[in-house]
């Protein structure tokens, strides 16, 4: 089942979400429908916040692009609970986007190298240093699970720039090919 995709102006996506109990029920089910939301929205990350869940969860598949970085070949990974241990190496700039903030790329400045722990989806814990565009999507989607998007990073006037098209997607005024959770009135 594919969740409909929260969007910017929804409140869930501003708060803190909550660590996930080694037992929760219906987490697998929970991860298969957030593959399946990923894959059709075309995301290579997708994190619980954005399907209207707050918790300590996200997925990422960024295996298409090991053409260029032959590292991301298994990059396909479930993250539960994760800790950002530290970020290190150099920053540099991407232009990313989200599919909470449909139409909207942006330049952001992170740093290259993140030490991350984490459980799989069998709940084996994990301890790992990831570089380049992983180290990237996975801070991004960390970022999902305290309430942070990638327009936080931008200067004030990038954003000021953007009001118009943050208020048409607070507004419910865009259609991605996507399904989006309607915003409340
Ligand atoms: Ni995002």
């Amino acid at each position: 089942m594919k969740y409909p995709v929260t969007v910017y102006g929804d409140p869930l996506l501003r708060k803190t979400a909550k660590k996930i109990d080694k037992d929760s029920e219906g987490l697998n089910e929970i991860i298969e429908n957030m593959w399946e939301t990923m894959y059709y929205s075309d995301g290579v990350g997708l994190a619980a916040p954005q399907v209207g869940l707050s918790i300590r969860l996200f997925l990422v598949d960024g295996t298409t692009g090991a053409d260029e970085e032959p590292e991301l070949k298994d990059f396909k990974k479930v993250f539960i609970n994760p800790e950002i241990i530290e970020t290190t190496g150099e920053e540099w700039v991407m232009n990313e986007g989200c599919l909470s903030l449909p139409e909207i790329r942006e330049d952001v400045t992170r740093p290259d190298v993140v030490r991350i722990k984490y459980f799989d989806e069998n709940f084996i814990e994990h301890e790992k240093e990831f570089k380049g565009f992983a180290g990237r999507v996975i801070q991004h989607e960390y970022d999902h699970l305290d309430g942070v998007l990638f327009i936080d990073y931008l200067s004030p006037l990038r954003k000021r720039l953007l009001k118009s098209k943050l208020s048409n997607i607070a507004h419910g005024k865009v259609r991605p090919h996507y399904r989006i959770k309607a915003p409340a009135k």
